[in-house]
């Protein structure tokens, strides 16, 4: 039990250089699962679940989350697995989290990706559509949002072609307590734009995109990747916001980007 967090689960698993997946809203670590299983046999791959995910206890105060608050709890982890340094990849909201991370902790960094995920903060429309979500949950309840909107995440094809998956998805979602979602709306929307992270950030940077994520715009998202030093770009063809699940081949991408940060950190050609 920790005195700030209480109980903290996460995956473990594998040895090797450490690769540390951060989840999205709304979902766990077991979003992952897919990627540990073909990871874990060359890095060691670290996926926390946040608060009100997984096993991990629900903040008692949900409208104090914050993006700086889940980045002490990855550090946390981080401590308490004596892992000084790792690439971090976060999917989203995870993304943001890895942001806030990179921001207090760049020299615990060896790498950055930010899967279907960005530096800059809310437009005005996200910011309302925001509102308007919080608004839903605390009228109708989160079942029935998490229902419309998890589907939405994934390329239409996909949704239609793997629909138990996809219904898989919105009942592990529904897990999550309302309150907690409400407070990770709250905490996104008063999240800061992070670009100067990117712009400082000494180490390599990946970004992944999925060309039908209709969460997060191919357009928008690009207007972001010439920022870092070192910046790798990689566009997913019939993708949604939700590759882990979408693109099987994935793991590859990441396997390649630690492979390039671990020969970076090496002064290697
Ligand atoms: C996520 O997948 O984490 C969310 O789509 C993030 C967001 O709403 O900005």
């Amino acid at each position: 039990m920790h005195p700030r967090f209480g109980q903290v689960s996460y995956e473990d698993a594998g040895t090797g250089p450490a690769l540390v997946l951060l989840h999205g809203f709304p979902f766990s670590s077991s979003i992952f699962q897919q990627l540990v299983e073909a990871l874990a046999g060359t890095y060691r791959l670290i996926a926390p679940d946040f608060p009100g995910a997984g096993s991990t206890s629900a903040l008692s105060r949900p409208e104090e989350a914050s993006m700086e608050m889940l980045a002490d709890l990855v550090k946390m982890i981080l401590d308490q697995e004596k892992v000084q340094q790792c690439v971090l990849t976060g999917h989203s909201m995870g993304g943001y989290v890895a942001l806030a991370f990179a921001a207090a902790f760049p020299e615990r960094l060896k790498g950055l990706c930010l899967l279907h995920s960005t530096a800059y903060d809310d437009s005005e429309e996200k910011k309302q559509a925001r509102i308007r979500s919080i608004q839903f949950i605390q009228t109708h309840g989160s079942e029935l949002f998490l229902k419309q909107m998890v589907p939405g995440l994934f390329a239409s094809h996909f949704a239609h072609t793997h629909s138990e998956l996809v219904n898989q998805i919105v009942k592990q979602s529904q897990r999550i307590p309302a309150e907690m979602l409400i407070g990770y709306y709250k905490a996104m929307l008063k999240r800061p734009d992070r670009s100067y992270v990117l712009r400082t950030l000494k180490v390599p940077v990946a970004f992944i995109f999925g060309k039908e994520d209709a969460s997060l715009l191919l357009e928008q998202a690009l207007t972001q990747v010439s920022l870092p030093s070192d910046s790798t770009v990689h566009i997913l063809e019939q993708t949604g916001h939700m590759s882990m699940l979408e693109q099987p081949r994935l793991w590859r991408l990441l396997h390649y980007f630690m492979d390039y940060c671990e020969t970076c950190l090496a002064g290697k050609t």
